[in-house]
């Protein structure tokens, strides 16, 4: 390993060491500290209150999923996407494909078996490169791609949690998203590194 990388991965090593979230994520036995991302914004706004149906996009290694799992009651489905594997979760219907791809989101569809989506959370983000506009914009992408499935699949009133990077591209999101939602928030949840530009648009309250 040259010199730079090794500096990395010890200060990723060490950040990992001292992070209280990775630390209270393996004593609760979750995936990932990203957990608790999604854990202080329900404990705000009970996002899975009344929910049965919810679609996780970019839920490897599962740690959103095993969330939603403990929180949907009886009747529910709770389906994951991801490109990477998942070890399985009781009672979460996981899909291995790229969302961006039809094939994928066929395969979504037919799993909703005809049921309205309650709840969609997305954590996706794409594989970085570094270069700056490149990681924006297939952010952005994915983004679009989840508010435009949000349009189609989502029952009327439902709410989605999505991860959007700050870029050039996030004014015009939020603006998408107002086009489909009565309200939307924009949440940096404490567990969210304050060095990452990630937040996420809480988009309440589908229109008709
Ligand atoms: C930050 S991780 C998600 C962590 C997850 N929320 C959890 O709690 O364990 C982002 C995930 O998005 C996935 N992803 C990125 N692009 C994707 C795509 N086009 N289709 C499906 N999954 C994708 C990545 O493979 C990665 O596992």
């Amino acid at each position: 390993m040259d010199n730079k990388k090794n500096k990395t991965s010890k200060a990723w090593i060490n950040r990992q060491l001292n992070d209280v979230y990775v630390n209270m994520a393996q004593k609760a036995g979750y995936r990932s500290r990203a957990a608790y991302k999604l854990l202080e914004i329900d404990d705000e706004v009970n996002l899975f209150k009344n929910v049965q149906v919810v679609v996780d996009l970019g839920c490897s290694p599962g740690s959103w999923s095993q969330v939603a799992c403990s929180k949907v009651g009886a009747n529910s489905l709770v389906i994951g996407v991801d490109l990477l594997e998942m070890a399985q979760i009781i009672n979460h219907h996981f899909i291995q494909g790229d969302f961006t791809n039809e094939i994928t989101l066929n395969q979504l569809i037919d799993s909703l078996n005809g049921r309205d989506v309650d709840l969609i959370i997305s954590d996706m983000a794409p594989n970085l490169t570094g270069i700056k506009g490149i990681d924006q914009a297939r952010s952005a992408y994915l983004v679009e791609l989840v508010l435009d499935f949000a349009a189609n699949y989502l029952k009327v009133d439902g709410n989605c949690l999505i991860k959007v990077f700050q870029g050039n591209e996030f004014n015009n999101l939020v603006k998408q998203a107002k086009s489909i939602f009565r309200q939307v928030i924009i949440k940096k949840p404490k567990a969210s590194r304050s060095e990452s530009s990630e937040t996420y648009l809480l988009c309440k309250n589908k229109y008709i």
